[in-house]
């Protein structure tokens, strides 16, 4: 028998993306039913999970291991980010604590977690927890006015990682951008800088610029007939996604230090391509010829856009990707 694709409410679909995409913080919840959640967490929040996948196969290629067996997720919403934490480290996390300040996501959430991980403990507290161990929040930032985001702040003081995922507009990485500033005394920055300085999209000169990625869409999403609705009902790409993203540890093993991470898409010019590159001395553009060995990578956009250059001024005479070299990262 052929599946039948899900049945979505696309206009309330399309009312909640309304309202994710204006720009004033949201005051109050707005999950109105378990239907809508659903709709969300197989359209919208599944999208946020192909960028979860790329993050965290970023860190798995920078050799990255949670640091403890406790996760919380704040702001989950349906907890798409948490599923896809426990997918890719799978066993690792014992305990899971979700907040949202949305009654009816956190148990939207509980529940979906209970069906997929019925080994892992999930707490669900009345008040907004002080996590001790890894932290997840995932397109959270705009959503929050200033003395919310604050106080998200003041609750991660003991928390050991923090990663955090946001969309790769330029206001967001902005935010995260500050976000990181304001943390870097407290914490290690593991990604997606490769160093712990300034970051180098403040230096002047780089007004323009802001810190985003791309993830890819599974391939077979660009088949599936669902997907194709989407596209035209959401008036939405299925992939690539653009997002920011941030992940702070205290104590953590940082193995891609002094690497280079390229920033946004490469931009291929009939003899060579153009990368915006961030490294320790600062974010500036490199040029790389046909010649130069790693140009295909670089020209494809090969994720994740890691490397170790050598450089010549702003050439690329070779670039060898983070985690591709035996003996070198691993
Ligand atoms: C766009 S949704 C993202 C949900 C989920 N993290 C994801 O990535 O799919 C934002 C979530 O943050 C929650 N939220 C917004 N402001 C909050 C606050 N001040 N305290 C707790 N949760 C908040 C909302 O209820 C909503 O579930």
């Amino acid at each position: 028998m052929k599946n039948e694709p899900p049945k979505i409410d696309w206009d309330r679909l399309r009312e909640l993306r309304d309202l994710f995409l204006q720009p004033e913080p949201i005051t109050g919840p707005y999950w109105k039913s378990n239907r809508q959640l659903q709709d969300y967490d197989i359209t919208l929040g599944e999208r946020i999970g192909w960028k979860w996948d790329a993050v965290l196969e970023e860190l798995k290629v920078r050799g990255w291991k949670p640091p403890s067996p406790s996760l919380t997720d704040m702001g989950c919403g349906t907890g798409v980010a948490t599923r896809r934490m426990l997918r890719a480290f799978p066993g690792h996390f014992k305990k899971v604590t979700l907040w949202d300040h949305s009654e009816a996501a956190i148990s939207y959430a509980r529940q979906k977690l209970r069906h997929e991980f019925p080994d892992v403990r999930v707490i669900c507290p009345s008040a907004p927890p002080h996590p001790k161990g890894v932290v997840l929040i995932s397109h959270v930032l705009t959503e929050l006015n200033d003395e919310s985001a604050g106080e998200f702040l003041e609750l991660m003081a003991d928390a050991q990682a923090m990663l955090w995922v946001e969309p790769g507009t330029f206001e967001t990485s902005r935010m995260l951008i500050e976000v990181r500033e304001m943390l870097r005394e407290e914490f290690k920055v593991v990604a997606p800088c490769t160093h712990q300085e300034r970051c180098g999209i403040l230096a002047q000169g780089n007004e323009n610029h802001w810190c985003h990625h791309f993830a890819n869409a599974p391939a077979k999403a660009h088949q599936d007939p669902f997907w194709g609705h989407f596209r035209k009902e959401m008036n939405l790409d299925v992939g690539p996604l653009a997002y920011s993203f941030l992940i702070l540890e205290k104590e953590p093993e940082l193995i891609a230090e002094g690497a280079s991470h390229l920033i946004g898409k490469p931009m291929i010019m009939p003899k060579y391509v153009r990368v915006l590159s961030c490294q320790k001395e600062d974010v500036r553009e490199l040029v790389a010829g046909r010649k130069t060995d790693g140009y295909r990578d670089l020209k494809q956009g090969v994720t994740p856009m890691l490397y170790r250059f050598e450089l010549k001024k702003n050439r690329i005479l070779s670039g060898k990707k983070v985690g591709e070299a035996a003996g070198t990262d691993h």
